[in-house]
């Protein structure tokens, strides 16, 4: 693969996986490449997609094998991602259905306003709920590595993660970036607030309210414990790998 293919698989890539990079996609729409005479179009094969979004189910979570996080909790909070997969499908729908013609643009701007928060609501609670488990115990390998490296150790990295999930409303993500090729914690104050572009979640913890209020109260720190006590750290080394299977750099937004 060439580096002009590896620009064009991220887009496609990321675009379609993560759900995060709705900022990106609008920038550059408005930046027309010049054509040069050797560009040729590939002949990448066209996958038919997805036609909707099925909700993903968790029960292995349930039965005690989280540690501080109830059925009660837990069912709760599925609850909760399923509607946003209903909902998404249903704003999907009525945008692909609208008439374009029609001047009447108010209902249409108000779906586009909830489409991003609906798929991010969607996404960010599937990798969310992906790396709770009682798998892997410890990152290794290019996970341990990248930690070190970019964070000087697991404990700093576990406490930026852990204070930004104490500051924000929404979201404390762990991403790693295509522009740099680093990990850094995002924090999102709503699922399309504070949105990253060209990351790749690796680590995604869940702060809003309804994540621990049956089990916990108002006693998010209790909870942000409980969280890092229940990571599964072989999705989130998946997750790392499949980012790092794409060359970063300044490429990434040409
Ligand atoms: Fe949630």
């Amino acid at each position: 693969m060439n580096k002009q293919d590896s620009s064009k698989n991220i887009d496609r890539r990321d675009f379609l996986k993560l759900g995060l990079l709705a900022t990106t996609s609008v920038l550059a729409s408005s930046v027309v490449p010049s054509v040069k005479a050797e560009d040729k179009p590939t002949n990448k094969v066209v996958q038919t997609p997805l036609q909707k979004y099925i909700a993903k189910k968790y029960n292995h979570l349930m039965g005690g094998a989280l540690k501080g996080l109830t059925d009660k909790q837990l069912q709760a909070h599925f609850s909760l991602y399923e509607g946003y997969i209903t909902k998404i499908n249903e704003l999907e729908s009525r945008i692909k259905t609208f008439d374009v013609n029609n001047p009447d643009t108010i209902n249409y701007r108000g779906w586009h306003m909830e489409q991003t928060s609906m798929l991010n609501g969607a996404v960010l609670h599937e990798l969310y709920f992906g790396n709770l488990g009682n798998g892997s115990k410890e990152p290794k390998g290019s996970l341990k590595k990248m930690v070190d490296r970019d964070f000087g150790s697991l404990q700093n990295f576990i406490g930026h993660l852990k204070t930004v999930g104490k500051i924000f409303h929404g979201w404390s993500v762990a991403a790693y970036n295509y522009r740099t090729g680093k990990l850094n914690v995002y924090g999102l104050e709503r699922h399309n607030l504070n949105v990253p572009a060209m990351v790749h979640p690796i680590l995604v913890l869940d702060v809003y309210e309804h994540a621990y209020m049956i089990d916990y109260g108002t006693d998010r720190k209790t909870y942000l414990d409980a969280f890092v006590t229940n990571i599964d750290w072989k999705p989130v080394q998946e997750r790392l790998e499949t980012a790092l299977s794409i060359p970063f750099g300044e490429r990434v937004t040409v």
